[in-house]
């Protein structure tokens, strides 16, 4: 499509593709457009309306919470509740699954989010992100159920991200489908294709990582990164906002580590909220996404706040990373 098509349009036009489609799929795809707009409007003035910095709580992660990351998780929850679009809610920023309140509408879908990624990224104008994704509701009692959201990442209907950078982009990608990026117009306040069916390259250049826990990793995912320093080209690229270290390697090609180490054997990120998503929209434009020993996208959670290692990128690097876990 043409660039600079507004994403509504494009919306509907992949709707059109699928006869059968409720419209429900794509309404709920446009909820959280809007949702990217506000976040992103909040984030551009945060350093004057005084919603910089922290509340004093910890999450159930054990993090100290931002206030913008409260005020995002409440955007979600405001502009989607109440459409009937979903069932219920996962957020990194909530203890349990979050129910759609009684008088508002069911739907036949779950959404889980991180509502700010790169929450250390906040206070210094550095890019942080939203990342989100869509399952279609198993169950089939008045309510959702955690059995909606302990579902393999390869259910996902629909993943993306919002990034706050530069400028603002959202990256989605459906089931089997291409990956697209619009680019947000402030002056007329919409979303507009500027990266169609985005592909990530099969090797790339940039290796990102946090090398201050180096001392803590395995073997493999050592020898990996010290094999990558001193190649012709090799850069490090590392921000601490998983959305945007994923974004520029989806576009330059790369990849991107968070093991698992001594300290924490499963790693930091978390497989519903950033893992899984992101695994489908690496998938979707060609690249891999593991544990380095499996899938992401086969895991099967067995708690919503599951954490999980991660390696992300172009397909040969994270195939050459497995192979260096397995002594190879
Ligand atoms: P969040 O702000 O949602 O808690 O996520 C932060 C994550 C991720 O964005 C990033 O890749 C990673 O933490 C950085 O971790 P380190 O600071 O340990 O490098
Ligand atoms: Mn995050
Ligand atoms: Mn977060």
């Amino acid at each position: 499509m043409e660039i600079g098509t507004t994403l509504t349009r494009f919306l509907l036009e992949e709707e059109r593709k699928h006869p059968g489609a409720s419209g429900a799929f794509t309404e709920l795809l446009t909820d959280i457009t809007l949702v990217g707009k506000l976040i992103s409007r909040e984030v551009n003035k945060a350093g004057l309306a005084k919603i910089l910095g922290l509340t004093g709580e910890t999450n159930v992660q054990g993090e100290a919470v931002q206030k913008l990351d409260e005020m995002a998780n409440a955007t979600v929850l405001k502009h989607v509740e109440h459409t009937g679009r979903v069932a219920a809610l996962a957020s990194e920023e909530m203890e349990k699954i979050y129910h759609v309140p009684e008088g508002y509408p069911r739907g036949n879908y779950v959404l889980v989010f991180d509502p700010l990624d790169g929450s250390s990224n906040i206070d210094v104008n550095v890019a942080i992100g939203t990342i989100f994704a869509v399952y279609r509701r198993k169950s089939d009692g008045p309510s959702a159920d955690l059995a909606d959201f302990l579902q393999p990442g390869r259910e996902q209907v629909c993943a993306g991200y919002v990034i706050y950078g530069s400028s603002t982009m959202l990256v989605y990608t459906t089931r089997n489908a291409g990956v697209h990026g619009f680019t947000l117009d402030p002056t007329v306040g919409e979303f507009l294709l500027s990266h169609e069916n985005i592909r990530i390259p099969a090797k790339g250049k940039i290796y990102s990582a946090n090398e201050a826990n180096a001392p803590n990793w395995d073997e493999g995912t050592r020898r990996y990164v010290e094999s990558r320093k001193g190649e012709k080209g090799t850069s490090a690229r590392y921000v601490g906002t998983l959305v945007a270290d994923f974004h520029r390697n989806l576009l330059k090609g790369g990849i991107f580590l968070y093991p698992g180490d001594r300290k924490n054997p499963s790693g930091k990120l978390r497989l519903l909220y950033e893992a899984s998503p992101m695994a489908m929209i690496v998938e979707n434009a060609g690249g891999r996404a593991s544990t380095g020993r499996e899938r992401i996208l086969d895991i099967v959670p067995t708690e919503l706040h599951q954490r999980v290692p991660l390696a992300i990128g172009s397909a040969e690097d994270v195939a050459a990373y497995e192979a260096c876990l397995k002594g190879q």
